[in-house]
């Protein structure tokens, strides 16, 4: 395995899907994670099988079809619920039960009213129960983000002596900050002895808009797998976004990390993900989002179109996205308006465009934004008063 590879754990098909509204059926579901497996995740979190017999029957088929990445269904710490993933996954070319329990003493006192010793217990049991189905199993955390590291580093250690071969350390309520989580990360390499048999995962949810930030703190402290989904989709505030940790680490060459993500294909994927779970993308996302690439301001778009890496630090086209936008509003500086006149197909000299100025900032502070058929009627009625 080669220690700079950051694996792309793909949830959008489990913790994306529990989004309300955004629920799949399995035909869906197939064509999403064919989607995902082309688009190179190394492991797509298929769905819950005990939940439903629909989330059962999606994992089920899934396995059947997906040849390259691992195929991972959830259980809890339940053995039922780890027969049914087991039974779930059986087609899966490599199939992967990712189990576990709430190891925060908010989660042992308010969810479970059990103690820190029965809660590592039932820890090192369920792993035990899904190594009896399968070599790979996954074991998470719980609420690790605000788990007691000293507590967390003895769970990991008995689980991964167990037979976990990967560690998921979910900052399940995004509390925490990025340097926290970085240093929960490297507190359990420092401090869990047999670390080097698993690997470790970030899962980190963006209640506080931290979930992207917290995902690349811990693979710079030590973790080698980031969970993540397509428009950052997932409970409440959501999870990290798979498109914005794919390319912080590829634009971040000096990181010296790398996926197998194509990123060309994130625009085209994120926008199935969208029409598929019927779920909007905002405008200003990062990556996807429409206006990712659309320069407004008059300072920006005179830079922009003197140089485009003035103001873009990706290019559009690697990530699939259409090329870049010069919008006009009352914001707009000539030069945008001198650009844009001109792909429409008008040759006007600079004072022209001077004299045009005036009249496109009466119409830009009416309207939102100027769009072709205004600059259009305003291109020819000053072309018949010049004539
Ligand atoms: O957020 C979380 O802790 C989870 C676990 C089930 C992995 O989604
Ligand atoms: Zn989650």
């Amino acid at each position: 395995m080669n220690k700079n590879k950051v694996h792309i754990f793909d949830t959008t098909l489990r913790d994306g899907e529990q989004v309300p509204g955004c629920k799949l059926n399995t035909k869906e579901k197939i064509e999403l994670a064919l989607v995902l497996e082309n688009l190179g995740v190394d492991i797509i979190e298929a769905g819950f099988p005990i939940s439903s017999p629909g989330d059962f029957e999606s994992v089920t088929e899934i396995s059947k079809i997906i040849k390259n990445a691992s195929i991972c269904g959830l259980s809890r710490a339940v053995q039922k619920d780890i027969e049914t993933a087991a039974a779930a996954l059986k087609h899966a070319k490599h199939p992967r039960i990712h189990t576990g329990i709430g190891t925060s003493d908010i989660h042992i006192k308010g969810k479970f009213n059990s103690t820190r010793e029965d809660i590592l217990q039932r820890a090192i049991q369920c792993v035990k129960w899904a190594k009896n189905f399968v070599d790979d199993v996954e074991f998470y955390a719980e609420d690790a983000g605000r788990t007691d590291n000293d507590y967390l580093a003895s769970v990991v250690e008995s689980v991964i002596k167990a037979g976990a071969t990967v560690v998921n350390i979910p900052d399940t309520t995004g509390y925490c900050l990025p340097h926290q989580y970085g240093e929960k990360i490297a507190y359990l390499i420092n401090h869990v002895p047999n670390i080097d048999k698993a690997i470790i995962s970030c899962h980190c949810h963006n209640d506080l808009g931290l979930a992207t930030a917290n995902s690349i703190a811990g693979v710079i402290a030590g973790a080698r797998q980031i969970e993540c989904t397509i428009n950052g989709l997932g409970e409440r505030a959501g999870n990290t976004s798979l498109e914005e940790v794919v390319m912080i680490i590829k634009q971040h060459k000096d990181l010296g990390f790398y996926t197998n993500i194509n990123s060309k294909q994130l625009n085209p994927m994120s926008r199935l993900v969208s029409d598929t779970m019927r779920m909007p993308v905002q405008p200003n996302k990062a990556i996807v989002g429409a206006n990712a690439f659309s320069h407004s301001s008059g300072i920006h778009q005179d830079g922009f179109l003197k140089s485009a890496i003035t103001y873009e630090i990706i290019n559009p086209t690697e990530v699939g996205a259409d090329t870049s936008k010069i919008v006009l509003t009352a914001r707009s500086g000539r030069s945008a308006l001198a650009f844009r006149l001109k792909n429409l197909g008008y040759d006007f000299n600079r004072n022209e465009v001077d004299n045009l100025y005036e009249k496109f900032l009466q119409i830009a502070d009416a309207k939102k934004e100027v769009l072709d058929e205004d600059l259009h009627a305003m291109a020819k009625v000053f072309e018949t008063i010049e004539a």
